[in-house]
């Protein structure tokens, strides 16, 4: 019987050796089969000292690995004095119960890992929430028992996951525990996820959002902290920043935007943590512009740029309009994978930009590229809004310039330059808007007649010519 005790998934300050399978058809790096495992495992604060890799048609049902590699693998344990061994996949239950056996060494997986690392990083009482639930999501089908876990379920001494032995019995009054919390935790999240949509809403209404999404360790807190007047958590480490962070754009000639940098994606992020972490996501996707960024000294930033587009349409932000930004341009030697990036961003019609976060090289380009996109095309119109309507006449005072007013009894004519993307925002607010002394919708689509038909938010003009990334 092993001696292993999963009670502290805490990867911090242990000995890891990684432990990987390539099946046919695996697309991740075969050069450096571990970077991104390593890269996680140094985040999570262990120290790596032996990788042990097995190609094979399909994994062994009772323990991942071959027989032989078993074997091998708990030699390599036992030569480099290993106390943990991470799977660069998921594994289930009984998996991890005979491995631990056969190594005598504490035996994680990736999503394991992944929430470990969630775990540590969050700061913010939403992000704790988040990872809270999908812990307990995560582990809730994984229960044996759980007499520590007992405590942090009710308040007392911490965490304690997968302990074996006390019975049936206890397992039941495990699962009661974590279910009675899960709900609890779901309620609490649901409340402070109403809240977030409203502000969402709002911000988006008073101002042209922009969201900073993409593959972890691209780069987007650099980006974020030069563009506005920084605050973002930059660290060459996996998942620097677990909340979403927003902030003023200053494009120049008064016009700004805001930007939000939030929480990287990661190839098979664990399904819960998605699903737990999407209104923190949500803040972000639902911006009117994103910027998909990636790091293009990366050779797997192609692999990358497929997880960000599969995470985001995951999320519900397929159609959100979007430009690649291609970052660490100092960084490139190799030209192939950035025309591979480029090639993949024809094939899905989308802008590419290439810049440095750390030199501002490109940075001033996309700041004018963005200038553009929040101004939308302009028109010179004269539209006609109820008095009583404050909300439509702050906006038109505060988003757009306003060349003339001219009051009337109960209206105010305010003749002004404004842009799609404006005009669209200003027809979902006033419905007793008219422009010209006329019907609205029919007006605008003969204003900017490319765009189609107007009445709905999703509706900008800017979502012509993008396909969603695949
Ligand atoms: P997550 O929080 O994990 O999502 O990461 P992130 O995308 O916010 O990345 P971050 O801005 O933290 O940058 C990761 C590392 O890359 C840091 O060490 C940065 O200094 C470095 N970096 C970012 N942009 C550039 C760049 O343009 N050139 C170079 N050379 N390094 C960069």
């Amino acid at each position: 019987m092993s001696q292993t005790n999963r009670e502290q998934l805490k990867v911090v300050s242990e000995r890891a050796v990684l432990a990987g399978v390539n099946l046919p058809g695996c697309f991740i790096d075969s050069v450096d089969r571990f970077a991104e495992l390593r890269a996680l495992t140094e985040t999570a604060g262990a120290s790596i000292v032996g990788e042990i890799l097995q190609r094979m048609r399909r994994p062994r049902g009772a323990t991942f690995f071959g027989k032989g590699k078993v074997a091998e693998l708990s030699d390599l344990c036992e030569m480099t004095n290993a106390t943990l061994v991470i799977f660069d996949h998921d594994l289930t239950p009984a998996q991890i119960r005979n491995l631990e056996q056969d190594t005598n060494c504490k035996i994680i997986d990736r999503s394991e890992l992944i929430l470990d690392i969630f775990a540590n990083r969050a700061s913010t009482a939403m992000a704790k929430l988040q990872v809270e639930i999908a812990q307990l999501e995560y582990t809730y089908p994984r229960l044996r028992a759980m007499w520590d876990h007992l405590g942090q379920v009710t308040g007392g001494s911490p965490v304690g996951i997968g302990t074996r032995g006390p019975g049936e019995q206890q397992i039941e009054i495990d699962r009661r525990l974590v279910k009675r919390r899960l709900s609890q935790l779901r309620d609490e999240l649901v409340e402070i996820q109403g809240r977030k949509s409203r502000e969402v809403s709002q911000r988006n209404t008073d101002h042209f959002t922009v969201g900073l999404v993409g593959y972890t360790n691209a780069g987007k807190s650099t980006l974020f902290n030069k563009a506005t007047t920084g605050g973002a958590f930059s660290h060459d480490k996996l998942f620097a920043t677990l909340a979403t962070r927003i902030e003023r754009w200053d494009l120049g000639g008064g016009n700004h935007v805001m930007l939000s940098d939030t929480v990287g994606f990661i190839r098979d992020l664990p399904h819960r943590l998605v699903a737990s972490f999407r209104s923190t996501l949500e803040e972000t996707v639902h911006s009117q512009l994103l910027l998909i960024m990636l790091d293009a000294s990366d050779r797997n930033a192609p692999m990358q740029l497929q997880t960000v587009g599969k995470t985001l349409n995951e999320i519900g932000a397929a159609d959100q309009p979007r430009i690649l930004v291609l970052n660490k341009l100092d960084l490139v030697r190799d030209q192939t994978v950035l025309e591979q990036l480029r090639a993949m961003a024809k094939d899905r019609m989308v802008e590419v930009f290439e810049v440095s976060a750390v030199t501002g090289q490109g940075i001033d380009a996309l700041k004018a590229r963005v200038l553009t996109e929040m101004k939308g095309e302009l028109r010179e119109i004269a539209l006609e809004v109820p008095l009583v309507d404050s909300r439509t006449v702050n906006f038109l005072e505060r988003r757009t310039e306003v060349l003339e007013r001219d009051y009337e009894t109960s209206t105010v004519v305010m003749r002004v330059r404004i842009g799609k993307r404006q005009m669209d925002q200003v027809l979902a607010l006033c419905h007793q808007l008219r422009i010209d002394g006329q019907e609205p919708h029919q007006l605008v689509r003969k204003l900017w007649p490319h765009i189609g038909e107007i009445d709905d938010e999703k509706n900008s003009g800017f979502t012509q010519g993008f396909k969603p990334l695949q």
